[in-house]
């Protein structure tokens, strides 16, 4: 009988985090053995990590704050974390190198393939600028999406056009496709159908500054973050405007961690059943 695949999440705080059980539903689910921690990281993340490797790990997950510590410290990355500047998931490769993928984007836009989003045609707004949005971006601006065009706003700016620079310099999406602005500068004239909260706020139970106006006229809404119920203060502010088709991040969350399994296994689990047990497991 083969061992069980050691894994670990990576991460401060890190007693919250839901992976081991998003991997052992993807382990009964294909029928691979997985021996999925938490590793909490107090100090130098390069030097936990690299005694996780030499211990026998074969791959792991990286979360807030270690992900561009695991940008520096693989030997090589996929063009996703290359692009992102941050990875979130390693695999110790059979030479004992590391390789650093960011599966992130491509988690999100699984998910909003699944919930089948109405991005062709689109105006969307991705409401923050950190680590998350410059993992989700990439993905967005492929032009089999047709996304007519994605408005990044954050409260401090320069964040927000500092990615719109990067994605420009990488020749990524089509000229003018992607653009920042402030909260004051949003057009109410030009309204968006899809919004995506990509800031930290919900953890702290609070909303991000946007005109009620601009909520009223999105046909799609979707927060990175989730809650075991299914819903956070945004999506619920969301519903009470009257977005139709509103959504919480486990779709997400579990869409990266299968990416991450397809990395280290070879076999892609099935999201949508996985992310039925987990949000049952969860409720
Ligand atoms: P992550 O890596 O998960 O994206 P982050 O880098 O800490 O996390 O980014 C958090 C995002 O939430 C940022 O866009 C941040 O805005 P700033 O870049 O101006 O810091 C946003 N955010 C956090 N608190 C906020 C607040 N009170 N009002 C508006 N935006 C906030």
């Amino acid at each position: 009988m083969s061992q069980a695949l050691k894994l670990t999440v990576f991460g401060n705080p890190i007693a919250h985090s839901i992976s081991p059980l998003v991997h052992s539903v993807f382990a009964a689910q294909t029928g691979i053995a997985v021996d999925y921690g938490r590793t909490k990281v107090e100090g130098d993340f390069a030097a936990a990590a690299r005694a996780f490797f030499a211990a026998g790990g074969a791959g792991c997950n990286v979360t807030v704050p270690c992900k561009p510590d695991a940008f520096a410290l693989v030997d090589r990355c996929t063009q996703s974390a290359e692009i992102a500047q941050v990875v979130n998931t390693i695999k110790r490769e059979a030479d004992g190198t590391l390789l650093g993928d960011n599966t992130d984007g491509r988690g999100l836009l699984t998910d909003l393939e699944r919930l089948n989003a109405p991005l062709a045609g689109a105006h969307v707004l991705i409401v923050g600028a950190g680590g998350a949005t410059r993992g989700i971006v990439p993905p967005l601006l492929e032009p089999r999406l047709g996304i007519a065009q994605i408005t990044i706003v954050n409260r401090t700016v320069s964040k927000a056009e500092a990615i719109v620079a990067d994605m420009a310099a990488l020749k990524l999406g089509a000229p003018g496709q992607l653009n920042a602005c402030a909260f004051t500068e949003l057009k109410l004239n030009e309204p968006f159908s899809v919004i995506i909260n990509a800031t930290s706020l919900s953890l702290k139970g609070e909303l991000p500054e946007l005109p009620d106006a601009l909520y009223s006229s999105a046909r799609f809404a979707y927060d990175l973050f989730y809650t075991p119920q299914g819903c956070t203060v945004f999506t619920e502010h969301c519903q009470r405007h009257g977005i139709p088709a509103v959504y919480d991040g486990l779709g997400m969350l579990v869409g990266q961690a299968a990416l991450s399994f397809a990395l280290w296994t070879g076999v892609m689990p099935d999201i949508g059943a996985a992310l039925a047990q987990v949000r049952a497991q969860l409720g």
